[in-house]
């Protein structure tokens, strides 16, 4: 009798969630014919993407809350590998990164859960979630069977990942009815025995009752076969939901349908356009899933922050992501509803199932606050503070000197030299400035693949620092084997002679607070790379954003929390600070800024600034031109038809060139001068689409880069939602020309060209003219 009062009690004092997943009773969820069944019932899913890792635990289950308001009965989640295993062998799944209670929360609000647990996830998350140390191994390769020390350790992950969440699928009493494998492996290979690998990974480590998931896109799902997993497909806001699923209900007759991921919006990219999704096409295609009884997933129900050095990056051209995951979703930065939200909640209460009642909109634990403006006096600069430096023999990137994240010095001593002399630098990941005896002499920015630099004549030897800061590793496609640093070597060009530099110091500098914290501050003024340290009082807490726009680049730590990346160039220009990461009383801010400062305050707001895009003066103008096809021919001509989806162009015979350009002559709409494509793939002689990891945009007549982020890059970034757009408005004519350097020469036996795949067919490319040539084109 005793031991069950002791028992009793235990009980009464643990967490309410973790009673509640343990007195659940079991129950069921499969993918039936044309139905999802939960226990045995047809249940059309409507699920919101959130991600624990973007939002402080505080507010975990006000934002649970705030999608269920919205409409939703299931959260779809991430599982973050790096986020868990940050160093080799060590796993953390604590605090802010529990995400078994996440799960529990979701159950506690009387919600379901998808999971995903990769490994790879992309999400615009640092290496798409992968841990950074894999990079050590020099030969690596991800997501392929053929790296053997990759899948052991995906192996390892995902046995942990099981000891937390698998006694939470449906079977067991949690909320968990289906577990994803991978993520849209279709846009990345098309081996069907790694993805089983995958599959019984998972199924092994414990996840063995849920029912299994797979997502891809309309264009891909069939470039492998996967048994015992329901297949999503994944496309953006306002597509046209026949179309996407035309295909798919061919090969799948029987199978439930579901949108794995309909993006709310999308994520922001430094120096581009602040991305947004019209409200109206959104809600348009989402009402179409609904009427036909298509389940349904919102990436993102809620985005939040991409907080420290988590934020992702795409290549080519490589484009890192923003702190900010606002992502133009229902559910804002700071938790609070938008237009879209209501607009959600509008919709899905005329679609609500047997039972099902909307709840009321809960309120924010936290309110919108404005700190006073903040001013620093206390620096440290960087030259003064380096850390004890490691000496290495050849240049390497941060990873193989058990570096992270953050950013990494190069230095060494080169002798006098009366001529201007070339310095190369192979490659520059992601961002550099080059110093003599301290004084900077140039800056070098990969995103548009620069790498060299004139050093002066030198009167007498001299020091050359290379400061170089790594921002988002990249999260998708071909690129993702992304170290930090410098990756390769650096040469220095004097005449035609050319030497291999060696023999450098290297100064770690990882984004850690502890590292921030222990650098000597002083009132002495500090140009150059420097550390900047306030404190400032509150008198309430609340969410709030910080307008970083007079600084230059860098990040900022509040109490030790670190609030992410800024950079002047935008668009996101503020660094939203969570109401928990703040107390009454005293507070202290170090900001580290390795580009200069114009004022050295912070105005606080209470509003983000999103989509301002600053001036880059590190960038050099380029002088138009104009593309001269005189006397060039054409490799083929001809007229594309106007249905959805790609079109494969046979060449006559197998073809040699480097440098190839598209040219759209006609619209397919008659009165349209604009052109838009989505994806471009060039065939090699093998019939498949060749690499594009070394592609350029040479040339493009028009683009559309100041309204929206729609350049002509999107044509090879492998997103099809994405595309390259003519300038909007009437200043554009027919016809337009894109010219895109390979990188090297290659045999082609065709292109494949995909229109845009949403509702309008603006742009859509009737006849056109496609050219290839060895050499450059003329202008
Ligand atoms: C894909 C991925 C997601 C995310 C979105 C874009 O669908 O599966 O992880 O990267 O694109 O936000």
């Amino acid at each position: 009798m005793k031991k069950y009062v002791v028992f009793v009690l235990m009980l009464l004092l643990l967490p309410t969630g973790s009673i509640r997943a343990q007195e659940a009773q079991p129950g069921n969820f499969i993918a039936g014919n044309n139905d999802f069944l939960l226990n045995g019932k047809p249940f059309i899913i409507r699920a919101g993407e959130l991600h624990y890792s973007r939002i402080p635990r505080p507010y975990w289950d006000h934002r649970i809350k705030m999608a269920k308001a919205m409409g939703m009965n299931t959260i779809c989640i991430y599982l973050f590998w790096n986020f868990h295993e940050q160093q080799e062998g060590v796993f953390d799944f604590s605090g802010q990164k529990d995400v078994a209670e996440f799960v529990r929360l979701i159950q506690k609000n009387g919600m379901y859960c998808i999971l995903r647990p990769g490994p790879y996830v992309c999400a615009e998350w640092d290496m798409g979630g992968l841990p950074w140390w894999l990079l050590k191994k020099q030969d690596l390769k991800v997501r392929t069977r053929s790296d053997a020390f990759f899948m052991d350790k995906v192996k390892t992950y995902m046995n942990e990942a099981a000891k937390q969440l698998a006694p939470l699928q449906i079977q067991n009493g949690g909320p968990i009815i289906m577990v994803q494998v991978e993520n849209e492996y279709g846009t990345w290979g098309s081996d069907g025995k790694y993805m089983e690998i995958m599959r019984d990974d998972i199924r092994e480590a414990g996840f063995n009752k849920a029912q299994l998931l797979r997502c891809d896109w309309s264009s891909n799902f069939f470039h492998y076969k996967l048994d015992g997993a329901v297949n999503a497909l994944n496309f953006g806001a306002g597509s046209n939901i026949d179309d996407q699923f035309r295909k798919f209900k061919q090969m799948n007759p029987t199978s439930p349908l579901m949108c794995g991921e309909y993006w709310t919006g999308w994520f922001d990219q430094w120096g581009r356009p602040h991305e947004t999704r019209d409200v109206n096409s959104f809600i348009g295609s989402l009402k179409d899933m609904m009427d036909r009884k298509i389940s349904f997933s919102l990436y993102m129900a809620h985005g939040g922050t991409s907080f420290g050095q988590w934020a992702g990056a795409n290549a080519p051209a490589y484009a890192p992501t923003t702190s900010s995951y606002d992502y133009n979703a229902p559910i804002d930065e700071a938790g609070n509803p938008t237009d879209k939200f209501y607009a959600i909640r509008n919709l899905l209460k005329n679609y609500l199932q047997e039972g099902e009642t909307l709840p009321e909109i809960p309120q924010n634990p936290e309110k919108i606050i404005t700190v006073p403006t903040i001013n620093f006096t206390q620096t440290a600069g960087l030259f003064e503070n380096l850390p004890v430096a490691k000496q290495s023999e050849n240049i390497q990137p941060m990873e193989f000197f058990n570096q992270g994240w953050g950013s990494i010095m190069y230095r060494k001593q080169i002798p006098a030299c009366n001529q201007k002399q070339t310095l190369v630098i192979n490659d520059v990941h992601d961002w550099a400035k080059v110093f003599i005896n301290g004084k900077m002499i140039g800056i070098l920015d990969r995103r548009r693949s620069e790498n060299t630099i004139e050093i002066p004549v030198l009167k007498s030897g001299s020091r050359l620092d290379i400061l170089v800061e790594g921002m988002g590793r990249v999260n998708y496609g071909e690129a993702i084997i992304d170290r930090k640093g410098i990756t390769e070597n650096v040469t220095l060009t004097e005449g035609k002679n050319k030497t291999d530099l060696k023999n450098w110091k290297i100064y770690n500098l990882p984004v850690d607070y502890d590292f921030q914290n222990k650098v000597k501050f002083s009132t002495k003024p500090s140009t150059g790379p420097t550390w900047y340290k306030a404190t400032f009082n509150l008198t309430e807490t609340g969410y709030t954003y910080l307008n970083m726009s007079s600084w230059g680049k860098g990040m900022v730590w509040v109490n030790g929390h670190n609030l992410g990346r800024f950079w002047k160039i935008g668009p996101t220009q503020t660094l939203c600070v969570p109401g928990c990461y703040l107390k009454k009383g005293s507070n202290e801010i170090i900001v580290f800024d390795i580009d200069n400062p114009k004022t050295t305050t912070i105005e606080g707001l209470n509003y983000p600034i999103l989509d301002v895009i600053g001036k880059d003066d590190s960038q050099q103008s380029k002088a138009a031109r104009r593309l001269n096809l005189n006397g060039i021919n054409p490799v083929i001509q001809g007229s594309l038809p106007a249905e959805s989806g790609w079109k494969t162009i046979d060449l006559d015979e197998l073809t040699t060139g480097r440098y190839f350009c598209f040219e759209a002559l006609s619209s397919q709409n008659p009165n349209d001068p604009s052109t838009t494509i989505a994806e471009f793939e060039i065939i090699g002689e093998d019939g498949k689409a060749i690499s594009t990891i070394n592609w350029k945009v040479d040339f493009v007549d028009s683009e559309e880069t100041v309204k929206s982020a729609n350049g002509a890059d999107k044509i090879f970034d492998k997103q099809e939602s994405i595309i390259w757009e003519t300038k909007t408005g009437d200043k554009t004519k027919l016809p337009h020309q894109v010219v895109i350097d390979m990188g090297k020469e290659v045999k082609i036996k065709g292109f494949r060209i995909l229109p845009r795949s949403d509702k309008s067919n603006l742009g859509v490319v009737k006849d056109y003219r496609f050219y290839l040539e060895k050499n450059p084109f003329k202008f």
